[in-house]
């Protein structure tokens, strides 16, 4: 029997299968943000292709968020619509469908000459530069933006929502002690850089309610010396999860320029099984999954509950292709 082709649950969804399209930018977005013809497409051919779950690339919540001049973003009405045109034609083609939010904090490419915020000033690399550490007025505006998107999300008829907070975005930024010097509540400890993540579930919890889906996407490791590490993200998770998380997907590295140590199959399935023993909500690993044994086997063998599978879904979107 297929474990990967049994249903599985997300909060209150169910899923079809186990195979997840992870987000993936497309840099197809127009100045402004806006979703067009070519995002309805590319996201209703892959749940076409028989994919369980669909979630829409990473999605500006604020001008000065987006992470490429060319990413789509959800912070203003106008961008609803266009938007909803995608998640229609994704539940059309026969999958539900997601879409991630997310601020790139000091690894973003701000609107318009917009800021470069992050919890301290500390800079990701030359290139993107010195953010601004961020007032307790720009937190709570950071926390409001995601709420406000999340509404949108709902209003553009998304089944789910995920929160980025892998790769070195702003959520990442704040957990992680090699970006967050702060000193105040929202820094000095693990508690204290868990705040604003706990703060933005909390608002959007408010904004969408109890019952849409809201999943979180991780990085377990920052691949480097005093950063993050499986067991610092689980604990994270473990104060996070009963704030409303419905799935933790789980990636790596992202927070500084320094490449993984190693890559290869199923790298990061190591680190989903230990998240996975730590939260009681499924878990999705995600990396260099490829075959339809590695699929059965980190699912026979309770590593995670789904796998996404991605690059792949790019060049070939039928599931049964690239399975
Ligand atoms: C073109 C491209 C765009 C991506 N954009 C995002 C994104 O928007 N959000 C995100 O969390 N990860 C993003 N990723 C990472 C993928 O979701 C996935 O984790 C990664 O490709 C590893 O899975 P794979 O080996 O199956 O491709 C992107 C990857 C690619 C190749």
């Amino acid at each position: 029997m297929s474990l990967a082709f049994s249903p599985v649950s997300i909060g209150s969804l169910r899923l079809k299968n186990r195979i997840v399209l992870p987000p993936m930018q497309q840099y197809q977005g127009s100045a402004e943000g806006f979703a067009g013809a070519y995002h309805r497409d590319h996201y209703a051919r892959r749940a076409r292709g028989g994919v369980g779950l669909v979630i829409v690339e990473s999605t500006a919540v604020a001008p000065e968020g987006r992470l490429m001049i060319d990413d789509v973003g959800l912070f203003s009405e106008a961008h609803v619509a266009p938007l909803a045109a995608v998640a229609s034609a994704v539940k059309a083609a026969g999958a539900p469908v997601f879409v991630q939010l997310c601020h790139g904090g000091r690894k973003a490419v701000p609107h318009r000459g917009g800021r470069l915020l992050a919890p301290s000033a500390v800079a990701y690399d030359d290139v993107y530069g010195m953010p601004e550490a961020m007032s307790l007025a720009d937190i709570a505006a950071a926390a409001e933006a995601f709420a406000m998107a999340a509404k949108r999300a709902v209003a553009a008829g998304f089944d789910g929502i995920e929160l980025h907070a892998a790769h070195g975005y702003l959520l990442h930024q704040f957990l992680s002690p090699l970006s967050n010097h702060r000193e105040d509540a929202y820094g000095g400890g693990p508690e204290g850089r868990l705040r604003f993540l706990a703060g933005v579930i909390c608002s959007v919890r408010a904004a969408v309610g109890m019952s849409l889906p809201v999943t979180i996407r991780v990085s377990a490791s920052d691949h480097a010396p005093g950063g993050l590490e499986p067991e610092s993200v689980a604990a994270a998770l473990r104060a996070l999860v009963p704030l409303g998380l419905d799935a933790i997907h789980v990636s790596s590295g992202g927070l500084t320029p320094t490449p993984p140590p190693e890559t290869g199959p199923g790298y990061q399935v190591r680190y989903a099984e230990v998240i996975r023993r730590a939260v009681a909500v499924p878990v999705i690993a995600v990396g260099q999954i490829r075959t339809r044994e590695q699929v059965e086997d980190i699912l026979a063998q309770g590593r995670a509950d789904l796998v996404a599978i991605g690059r792949p879904l790019l060049i070939y979107p039928d599931l049964s292709r690239v399975l």
